[in-house]
């Protein structure tokens, strides 16, 4: 059994910081958001893994992944032309699969108690396809499944407008060498009104033609940190539950910490309170500051005379003289928010497109 992950996409929902990230590495909990779905596949032990990209992210995706050694998997890179949907990234793998069974595991999707009880059904039952479930109050943004009256999969749509329950397919899919047949024939897939080859397109072929399809309850917890909410609130969620108490470097005895904290190599915090949990990196610089509980904040930050907490620092932020508590905020790479202390209180801006200020 081998597995798909993803990179591609437009990353649009998470504009501004798309224009110059791959939505994959921007980091969740101070860990990029694709290592979660590598380390769920690789416990359930698949190490022959297909990671797919397009054009022009192959030298970012390759220096963030490498060839898998890190995970003791293999990684493939399969190219994938254009962004044209999920069903696709499928669809292009087919060579690399070589007939193998596969789980697709969306590269943006977290599986909070990893995927090994469902891939282990998978292996043992051998359905053709097979889709999770999770309850979900905001199903009309995500793939919906629907059953007969005995339970069995009927219809599994794209986004529906009026659902009969809140229960939403996950990105997590599984399937045989029968699903490239959809891609083949007289009644092959064709795009939605949106013009995307949609995954659940797949399925439904699988379903009409008469294969087995099963759908089982992903009963953890399962984290779609696909917009900014939600992506704070993974953040959130991930060092409530799983960060643990390390300390990497020497801190400076006027410095008080407060609860689970885990702090990286090389970092100097002084005269500060840290409040956990809270997730620091290597190289930052903190003093005479506040951070408080969900801030993840990666190597070389520098927050000097400040107030933050419940946000995301990407690399080398500077923060200097906020007062003013920053609060569920994500913040680019290299992005500066200094308090000027200027009398006339003006606020002087350098923002890109689609940036957002609230003050
Ligand atoms: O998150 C779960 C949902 O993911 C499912 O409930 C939906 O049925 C499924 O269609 C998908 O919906 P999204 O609108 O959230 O998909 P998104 O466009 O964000 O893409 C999901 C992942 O696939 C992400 O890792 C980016 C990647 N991708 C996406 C497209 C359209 C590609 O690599 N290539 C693509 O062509």
């Amino acid at each position: 059994m081998k597995a798909i992950i993803p990179t591609g996409g437009r990353g649009t929902r998470m504009q501004p910081l798309t224009f110059s990230t791959n939505k994959h590495f921007i980091p969740v909990a101070n860990k990029p958001l694709i290592f979660y779905p590598i380390e769920s596949v690789v416990e359930a032990d698949i190490k022959d893994i297909l990671i797919t990209y397009n054009p022009g992210w192959l030298d970012v995706v390759k220096s963030y992944l490498g060839d898998g050694s890190k995970w003791g998997a293999k990684f493939t890179y399969v190219l994938q032309e254009k962004p044209i949907g999920l069903a696709n990234v499928v669809q292009v793998c087919e060579e690399k699969l070589n007939g193998d069974s596969f789980v697709y595991h969306l590269g943006d999707n977290i599986f909070t108690k990893g995927i090994k009880e469902v891939t282990d059904y998978f292996r043992k039952n051998k359905p053709n396809g097979m889709v999770t479930m999770v309850h979900h109050p905001e199903n009309s943004r995500l793939g919906v499944p629907y059953f007969s009256k005995t339970n069995r999969l009927i219809k599994y749509v794209e986004k529906p407008k009026n659902s009969p329950h809140d229960f939403a397919v996950p990105g997590l899919y599984f399937g045989d060498h029968n699903v490239f047949k959809c891609f083949t024939g007289k009644n092959k897939i064709v795009p939605s009104a949106r013009g995307e080859y949609e995954i659940p397109s797949v399925f439904q072929w699988l379903i009409d033609n008469k294969y087995r399809v099963d759908v089982i309850e992903y009963k953890g917890k399962w984290l779609d940190p696909g917009k900014f909410n939600d992506w704070i609130e993974s953040n959130r969620y991930l060092l409530d539950e799983y960060l643990v108490d390390d300390m990497g470097s020497k801190i400076d005895r006027s410095t008080k910490i407060i609860g689970r904290v885990s702090v990286g190599k090389n970092c100097k915090i002084r005269n500060s309170e840290i409040k956990g949990p809270v997730s620091i990196s290597d190289n930052v610089e903190i003093s005479d500051s506040y951070i408080g509980p969900y801030s993840s904040i990666s190597s070389g930050c520098v927050i000097e005379k400040s107030h933050l907490e419940d946000s995301v620092l990407m690399e080398n932020v500077r923060i200097i003289n906020v007062k003013q508590p920053i609060n569920e905020s994500m913040i680019g790479n290299e992005a500066e928010v200094y308090d000027l202390e200027d009398p006339t209180h003006w606020i002087k801006l350098f923002i890109g497109e689609k940036s957002k200020v609230r003050v």
